[in-house]
């Protein structure tokens, strides 16, 4: 089983990630981790200051190529993924894309709960505007969605478990 989760930023697919590993036995993979230590440097936000936006989604193309073929894994991508036809087909392919649903709204109250805001959430008008771009692609690579709006993590989880068992 390889599972993959797609969505906005604060739509909580780290921490989803994380137990529905736990839940189905499989081992959890957060990509921008992985993209942080090939990185050398200190923080997600670093690399976007220093190396600029290019060279983080080189590293996204690079780190999604190396992890294509593991499988018993749940991999939590970062939410400009679908971005690059490339680095999808990488991640998607032979996988369950799972597409975690939520408001821009709801997005802007959740990423205000984190120590730091991700780099392209500083503005809010420049964040809405990715978002409206990217919800179609979201929806296009989905295999299972699931609304998060009014759910926590654990029922985001239980959620997705329904419908994987429905497959
Ligand atoms: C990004 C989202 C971030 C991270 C990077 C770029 C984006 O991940 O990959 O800051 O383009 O939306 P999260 O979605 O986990 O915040």
């Amino acid at each position: 089983m390889r599972l993959i989760l797609i969505g906005f930023m604060g739509s909580g697919k780290t921490s989803v990630a994380k137990l529905l590993a736990d839940k189905l036995n499989l081992k959890a993979i957060d990509m921008d981790d992985l993209i942080l230590k090939s990185s050398g440097r200190k923080s997600i936000n670093e690399i976007f200051e220093i190396d600029g936006e290019k060279k983080f989604r080189r590293l996204e193309t690079h780190t999604a190529q190396q992890l294509s073929n593991k499988n018993n894994v749940v991999i939590s991508t970062g939410g400009g993924i679908v971005m690059d036809k490339k680095t999808m087909n990488y991640v998607a392919k032979n996988s369950q894309v799972i597409y975690l649903k939520l408001s821009f709204d709801n997005a802007t109250k959740r990423v205000a709960l984190k120590k730091t805001r991700p780099p392209l959430f500083k503005n809010i008008q420049f964040a809405k505007k990715l978002f409206k771009k990217r919800l179609p692609l979201y929806a296009s690579y989905a295999d299972i969605t699931i609304d998060t709006n009014e759910k926590g993590v654990s029922e985001v989880v239980d959620s997705i478990i329904v419908e994987l068992k429905q497959r």
